[in-house]
């Protein structure tokens, strides 16, 4: 099995799960940025930073892993944008052109697409702004998916990734654990990452931590800790599981400074 069947068939048996276990349709970690008071802002806290790098003149914007196209919604409901969203979950997708049709003020504003954003279909191009919230870790090779991120945008456009960041290069189980357990392909530092894209005509020309937004060790995941054993046991026949054991030791990896959670933004060079 490659690394991008090994994605897709976690997010063709997880997706459901994820959403029940999280808020407001996301599959990514809460983050209580300023003024956020609720759960549902702090879930919605990644889609109000990609909002904040939007500029005036942006109309085209591309979610590389889009999930069941939470952020396509909140992105298109504040600014007249149009978001194309691709997943390589057939899973994903139907859920989320369902969500959009609740919405049929933005008939026409939002797309989803089932692909995989290391191999963009050629049309996909043009775009002003791509963003990736917790996909690009999953990247089977980080350097494709920046190749094709730049190959999708215009001339001065915009990326913007939002994951986690190797901090520490030692051996670490917590951070082997978290590899297998997310189908993590793509734990770079932001110097790899920043050599990467440069070598795609991508320039990195912010990067800041989010890491202190997170909330880690909530009731759920101390609970999460103390089934980690049973949990370790299962995690070969339930991709749960797996899921689970993932999720903790990414916590486990932060605590221990092995990690950061970073926003990254690129700018296509010219020409
Ligand atoms: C953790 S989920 C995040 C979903 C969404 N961005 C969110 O924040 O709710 C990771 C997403 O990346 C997508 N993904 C992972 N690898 C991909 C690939 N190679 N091509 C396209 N999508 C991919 C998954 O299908 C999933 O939608």
């Amino acid at each position: 099995m490659t690394a991008s069947e090994g994605v897709r068939r976690y997010y063709d048996a997880n997706t459901r799960k994820f959403l029940l276990a999280g808020s407001q349709r996301t599959i990514h970690r809460e983050l209580w940025g300023p003024g956020v008071t609720s759960r549902s802002a702090a879930a919605h806290h990644a889609h109000a930073l990609v909002f904040g790098e939007l500029r005036p003149e942006d109309r085209r914007v591309l979610d590389l892993g889009c999930g069941v196209g939470t952020a396509a919604l909140y992105l298109a409901e504040r600014r007249p944008v149009e978001v194309l969203g691709i997943s390589i979950s057939p899973e994903q997708i139907p859920l989320a052109e369902r969500y959009a049709a609740r919405a049929p003020a933005l008939l026409g504003s939002v797309a989803f697409r089932e692909a995989d954003f290391t191999s963009l279909p050629a049309d996909v191009t043009g775009f002003d702004l791509a963003f990736a919230i917790e996909a690009f870790v999953h990247a089977a090779s980080a350097a494709a998916f920046f190749r094709e991120a730049a190959r999708a945008l215009r001339p001065g456009g915009v990326l913007v990734v939002i994951d986690d960041v190797l901090v520490s290069t030692a051996a670490d189980s917590r951070l082997e654990d978290f590899r297998s357990g997310w189908n993590v392909s793509s734990l770079v530092s932001v110097t790899e990452a920043a050599r990467l894209a440069g070598g795609a005509g991508l320039d990195l020309v912010r990067s800041v931590d989010l890491s202190p937004l997170q909330r880690l060790g909530r009731p759920r995941d101390r609970l999460i800790r103390l089934a980690r054993p049973v949990l370790r046991g299962l995690r070969r026949r339930s991709p749960w599981a797996q899921a689970l054991v993932g999720g903790d030791a990414l916590q486990q990896s932060h605590l221990a400074g092995l990690v950061e959670y970073r926003l990254l933004r690129f700018t296509r060079r010219p020409g």
